[in-house]
């Protein structure tokens, strides 16, 4: 079985939309990661952008105390998210590159070039006790990096994959699917095997979350803005069923 994490940025998207500057508003981050707790989500993700495009500060501290499940803190390698995540204390920190331009986080992280950093960094999270995972593009050498490193899990992107959906021409879809989706086998199985836990998110829709069942060894998916927008529609409890009801019958040891 899948666990699903909700990333509820963009939650503070709307919010920051009309009340940017002021420390109330609707609508609510932390009323919208309890809700996805009680829907049945199994841990809430935020991103603390340095930019604070979206959620803020208040924001995490306040979703910590607030739900009574892990709270995955997604931060940049950088020495004032460090300080903010030892204060914070969450369960997970997942550690994202992160460029001011970017509309979302575009690739995975540099492990390979930030090795020492990255190592110095993790050793002060698991003092602290808190976990650390690295959002990483599905290949084989980042993964093994990530072990070597002594990371406790990868996240692995998905954000190539949920493209392949974009594609008009149906046999060039159906073939860059297949490539990717092979490109997550290898790269989950390594994970695996070297004893990371494997989790997998970007770009995760209803339509293409059947797919990735095909992916083994995954524990987590972590969801936002699909989730989201669907919850405009539809209520934020019943798009977290949604996405739930179609995550059912994964098996990650076929
Ligand atoms: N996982 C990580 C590490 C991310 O950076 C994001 C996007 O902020 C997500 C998951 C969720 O992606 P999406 O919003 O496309 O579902």
């Amino acid at each position: 079985m899948w666990k699903l994490g909700v990333n509820v940025d963009h939650v503070a998207t709307l919010n920051q939309a009309r009340y940017r500057g002021v420390p109330h508003g609707e609508p609510s981050p932390v009323e919208a990661a309890e809700c996805c707790i009680q829907s049945g989500a199994e841990g809430i993700t935020a991103h603390l952008r340095e930019d604070r495009r979206h959620i803020q500060d208040a924001d995490v501290f306040a979703i910590r105390q607030a739900i009574r499940a892990p709270l995955n803190f997604e931060m940049a390698n950088t020495d004032e998210m460090i300080g903010i995540a030892l204060k914070l204390q969450p369960a997970w920190i997942c550690v994202v590159p992160e460029k001011r331009e970017e509309l979302t986080t575009e690739g995975g992280l540099d492990v390979l070039g930030q090795r020492e950093s990255l190592r110095s960094m993790i050793t002060q999270m698991r003092n602290a006790g808190i976990r650390v995972s690295l959002f990483v593009d599905p290949e084989l050498a980042v993964v093994e990096a990530s072990s070597a490193i002594q990371a406790d899990a990868v996240e692995l992107h998905t954000g190539a994959f949920a493209e392949c959906w974009h594609e008009s021409d149906e046999a060039l879809r159906s073939k860059a699917i297949d490539k990717e989706t092979e490109r997550l086998i290898t790269a989950a199985e390594k994970a695996f095997e070297l004893g990371l836990i494997v989790n997998a998110g970007h770009g995760l829709t209803v339509e293409n979350i059947p797919q990735l069942k095909k992916v083994p060894r995954l524990n987590e998916l972590n969801i936002g803005h699909s989730l989201i927008s669907r919850a405009v529609m539809v209520g934020l409890p019943q798009s977290v069923k949604d996405f739930l009801h179609v995550m059912e019958g994964y098996d990650p040891n076929p």
